[in-house]
């Protein structure tokens, strides 16, 4: 009996024929459509294999819908906060992810946007499109500087110690939070200064968030965490929108709380708070934070491979369940 493999977008097209090695491939191949979660429901019952992205929502309504034939989702993604994971465990559906691969990537948007929200490129780019620019300014569209500025690294995973090794070549001082405190090779290693969540609010001039969403981590950054942080401080969020309560840090940009932040990612993606889009002190970028050509080829090979090592009765590389 053929495999069958669903594939939920349209993803780089390497991958294509690594899947057709070991089965049928039923893909959306309309690029930039995503399936709503009906239409998911309707597609991916009687599949063996889904390669899913994080706009799939996979909960357990989904997944037992896809009992008894779904054998593994291969998210297409490090994070996989879009799939039941308790339920594919309990349902023996395997559930993979493509950690690494992203890493520098995704490290290298997150200090970019560092950059553009402290030096205001998104405000700056918009004042000279609009021919607002008419010559050099002694006041015009100053920014802060990030360099020798105090950089708060909230969760030091992969992606946390690789922002780490960015902000060191602009002379920040690097503090840090995460669940488990890091071996002490690794704080030197990375010139890394552990600190509470609370004491880094405090004392961080660039808060940047490179924490998993679970449900511990739900509103990590809300009212009270605001607060805490200094009036002239900035916000940096590349890992996933729940992570800050949006509605709180919009009041927090208004009243001042805070200076600006930098949203790569949204509590209600695609939905954006109305509030966020008319505001000049933030930078609000698409969840492209590991969008270049290479770092996505990579990402849906990886996924593929999950899928055709178990097809072939091997362990999938990259289980997080199962
Ligand atoms: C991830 O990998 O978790 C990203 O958010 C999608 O690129």
């Amino acid at each position: 009996m053929p495999l069958n493999i669903l594939v939920t977008q349209k993803i780089p097209d390497s991958a294509y024929p690594l899947l057709e090695k070991v089965g049928t491939v039923d893909a959306n191949m309309e690029e930039g459509r995503i399936w709503s979660a009906d239409e998911l429901l309707q597609k991916a019952p009687g599949h063996e294999y889904i390669l899913s992205l994080v706009t799939d929502t996979m909960d357990a309504q989904l997944l037992e819908a896809c009992t008894p034939h779904l054998k593994l989702v291969a998210n297409m993604a490090v994070g996989y906060n879009n799939i039941d994971v308790a339920t594919a465990k309990r349902l023996g559906i395997v559930v993979t992810n493509t950690p690494g691969v992203l890493t520098e990537t995704t490290a290298d948007l997150a200090f970019g946007l560092l950059l553009a929200t402290a030096r205001r490129l998104g405000e700056a780019e918009r004042y000279l499109r609009a021919g607002k620019f008419t010559g050099w300014g002694p006041l015009l569209l100053c920014g802060t500087d990030v360099h020798d500025a105090t950089l708060g690294i909230v969760g030091a995973g992969r992606i946390g110690k690789a922002m780490a090794r960015r902000a060191r070549g602009f002379d920040m001082k690097l503090l840090y939070y995460n669940r488990h405190r890091l071996p002490l090779e690794e704080e030197q290693q990375y010139a890394l200064t552990y600190a509470p969540l609370p004491k880094l609010l405090q004392q961080a001039d660039f808060v940047s968030i490179h924490a998993p969403y679970t449900q511990e981590t739900h509103h990590l950054i809300g009212s009270r965490e605001l607060a805490l942080m200094k009036p002239e401080a900035m916000l940096i969020n590349t890992a996933r929108g729940p992570l800050v309560d949006e509605k709180t840090l919009v009041l927090a940009l208004q009243k001042g709380t805070i200076a600006a932040a930098g949203l790569d990612v949204f509590e209600r993606e695609p939905v954006v708070e109305p509030a966020l889009l008319t505001m000049e002190n933030v930078v609000l970028l698409p969840h492209i934070a590991s969008a270049s050509v290479k770092t996505r080829t990579r990402m849906a090979t990886m996924a593929s491979e999950n899928i055709v090592a178990h097809s072939t009765g091997q362990p999938p590389p990259n289980s997080v369940a199962g």
